[in-house]
């Protein structure tokens, strides 16, 4: 068997030993949160620990380091075995997702460590998918923290229906009974509503062992089980077998005109040759005929293994579809309503496109509607126009292709998500899908008989968007304005779009928050892209300040058609010249949210035209800019 140790899914060989060396046991997979402070880690390190699968240099070492960097005096600081990063004992907080594996007679353990600052719940969602058991943190002396509430909230989200509440330093409330029944009760009464299968509270002190591994005789009036007996003994529904076959295809594996075969990890369901099967996205169907694996063939998959399916028939199947039975298809469609968990300081705008990732397929989406964000403390659905740090909503997506999926209380795994910011591609969010909205799918694309080509052929130009950015006072409608003339006295059908103008018509409902910025911009640029079909040269002159949304500007129409004219004066010419007087009453306080000043604006980095005005002559700069046109062959 593997050597105990702190196993990061970067390792999956030492993990599938673990694994393949404890086959004959139960697998329990849980996981652990609670505050900085509460003893997580001395928690895992005492598990460790007491299960004996330690090794004699690893104590060895454990006690140097409990002697440097130790917090707990004399004795070994459990802490410092599980807190393995450096970076971690530095600052004295735990900061990423670590699986860690122990074993004791009757069960084998998988230990998701997640962190329990404020901002890591992220990965606690994470974590947490495939977990069948929380266990949560409190220190006894401070009681049921807000922390709790949000990790008992999420944990019942992301569908775990087993949780103990671990009531930690029980030692340092003299192993007062009152004192835990009264944070059991507070607990029990909170989480009532979740109805979680299984709730069960224990008084411990990781530190010292209470109750952990040996029943306690300083709490002679507890009589439940110590925390390892009921780890040991709960009872978990693990039917993932049990469950409709899917698997989504990670990759097509061809390695010569004679093989093709599907290769991914089964989410779910048993699989065997002959089974028929459907493909979730197409509905195309055949039949398995092999199962094949790097050790030969197999006569069944299960869920949780890799495996490369063939099929009898030649079906179009490509990476990101769900090969699933066909007695059961998955749902397919291009707008959900789903939970989501927001875990990133850059908030959540409706309309703002997002990338989602479920299983192996990745499609552009946005949130076109945020129906309610929850309160974690009172459940409460409250209105929201955008999404903060840690918060939690219930809103409708709209994709740009149709995906296959499993409503989440179905099947975690096509029925979940991420959602990554397209510049950054940092993850931003985990999402559970509660159900398909058929709405949308049933309006269709009118097919017209008169298209963008024949309007502007008749108009004899070929339609653009020119789209000017920049600060309020830099120029941009001025030179657009000058554009604008020259080109109609060249015989050109242009349209305006300027922001004062649409913000008293179409947008008069938005304000400058950034939500509705987002919704501003999102708006105009549909407009720009229905000019753009009637043949027209559309000019858009917005503040537009965030990149997001210029791209989705850019991206809504073809590519060679957007030209994006950055007016980079900068913010102390604009200041200085304050035509609407406005930057004045900003610095008075008197206008909030001024771009510039207490408002963000992202400049372009690859804009095709870059104009500073400052001491330049409007005119020269729109002849500059019909230059441009003629150049990329939009005008002649
Ligand atoms: S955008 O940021 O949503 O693109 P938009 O171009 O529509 O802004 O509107 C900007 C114009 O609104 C400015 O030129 C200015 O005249 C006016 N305005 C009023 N309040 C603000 C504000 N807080 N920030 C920026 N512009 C404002």
């Amino acid at each position: 068997m593997a050597a105990l140790d702190t196993i990061v899914a970067a390792e999956p060989e030492a993990f599938a030993e673990f694994i393949a060396g404890q086959e004959t046991k139960g697998l329990l997979r849980f996981l652990t949160c609670g505050s900085v402070d509460d003893g997580k880690s001395t928690l895992i390190g005492r598990l460790l620990y007491d299960s004996k699968l330690l090794f004699e240099d690893q104590l060895a070492s454990l006690k140097k380091d409990s002697a440097k960097h130790g917090t707990v005096g004399e004795d070994i600081d459990f802490a410092l075995l599980v807190d393995g990063l450096e970076a971690e004992r530095e600052q004295g907080i735990t900061i990423d997702v670590a699986y860690r594996f122990f074993a004791t007679e009757a069960r084998k353990f998988i230990v998701a460590d997640t962190p329990g600052h404020e901002q890591y719940t992220r990965n606690m969602a994470t974590g947490a998918s495939t977990a069948d058991l929380a266990v949560l943190l409190v220190d006894a002396r401070h009681g049921i923290q807000a922390q709790t509430r949000r990790h008992a909230f999420i944990a019942s989200l992301l569908g775990i229906r087993n949780v103990v509440l671990a009531v930690n330093k029980i030692d340092l409330v003299e192993f007062s009974q009152d004192r835990f029944e009264e944070i059991r009760d507070e607990f029990s009464h909170f989480a009532a509503s979740f109805d979680f299968d299984s709730l069960v509270a224990v008084p411990i002190s990781a530190r010292f062992g209470d109750n952990v591994t040996k029943r306690s005789e300083n709490t002679p009036w507890y009589s439940g089980p110590t925390l390892i007996e009921h780890l040991e003994t709960v009872e978990v529904a693990d039917d993932l077998d049990r469950r409709p076959f899917r698997m989504s295809v990670q990759w097509v594996n061809r390695p010569n005109l004679d093989f093709r075969g599907y290769s991914g990890t089964i989410a779910s369901g048993v699989v065997r040759p002959g089974d028929e099967v459907v493909v979730a996205e197409s509905g195309k169907t055949s039949r398995i005929e092999r199962i094949v694996t790097m050790d030969g063939d197999l006569d069944e998959g299960h869920a949780g293994e890799a495996v490369t399916l063939t099929l009898t028939d030649e079906i179009d199947i490509s990476r990101g579809d769900i090969i699933a039975t066909a007695a059961s298809r998955p749902e397919v469609s291009d707008q959900f309503a789903a939970h989501i968990i927001w875990m990133t300081d850059k908030s959540l705008y409706p309309g703002r496109p997002y990338l989602l990732k479920s299983g192996s397929r990745t499609v552009t989406a946005t949130v076109s509607e945020l129906k309610h964000r929850i309160d974690i403390n009172s459940f409460e659905h409250l209105a929201a126009k955008k999404l903060d740090l840690n918060e939690v909503a219930f809103c409708n997506l709209s994709l740009s292709a149709p995906i296959a999926f499993d409503p989440y209380e179905t099947n975690h795994d096509t029925g979940s998500f991420i959602l990554i910011d397209r510049l950054t591609n940092a993850t931003v969010a985990a999402g559970m899908i509660w159900f398909g909205l058929r709405r949308a799918t049933n309006i269709h694309w009118q097919a017209l008989d008169v298209d963008k080509n024949a309007r502007a052929a008749l108009k004899g130009q070929k339609p653009a968007v020119l789209w000017f950015t920049g600060l309020s006072g830099s120029g941009k409608s001025t030179v657009a304005n000058a554009v604008e003339r020259k080109l109609l006295t060249a015989g050109n059908h242009t349209y305006l779009l300027d922001g004062d103008n649409v913000r008293h018509g179409l947008n008069r409902d938005l304000g400058f928050t950034d939500a509705d910025r987002v919704e501003n911009i999102r708006r105009v640029a549909e407009t720009a892209k229905l000019f753009v079909d009637s043949g027209t040269i559309v000019l858009v002159s917005f503040i537009s300040p965030f990149k997001s949304e210029r791209r989705m500007a850019r991206e809504l129409v073809e590519e060679g058609e957007f030209v994006e004219v950055f007016v980079d004066t900068p913010l102390a010419e604009c200041q200085r010249r304050d035509p609407k007087g406005l930057y004045q009453k900003a610095a008075e306080g008197k206008i909030k949210n001024f771009t510039g000043i207490d408002s963000p604006y992202e400049a372009p980095e690859n804009a095709e035209i870059r104009l500073d005005t400052t001491g330049a002559d409007p005119e020269a700069l729109a002849d500059t800019i019909i230059e441009e046109l003629k150049a990329r062959g939009i005008i002649s």
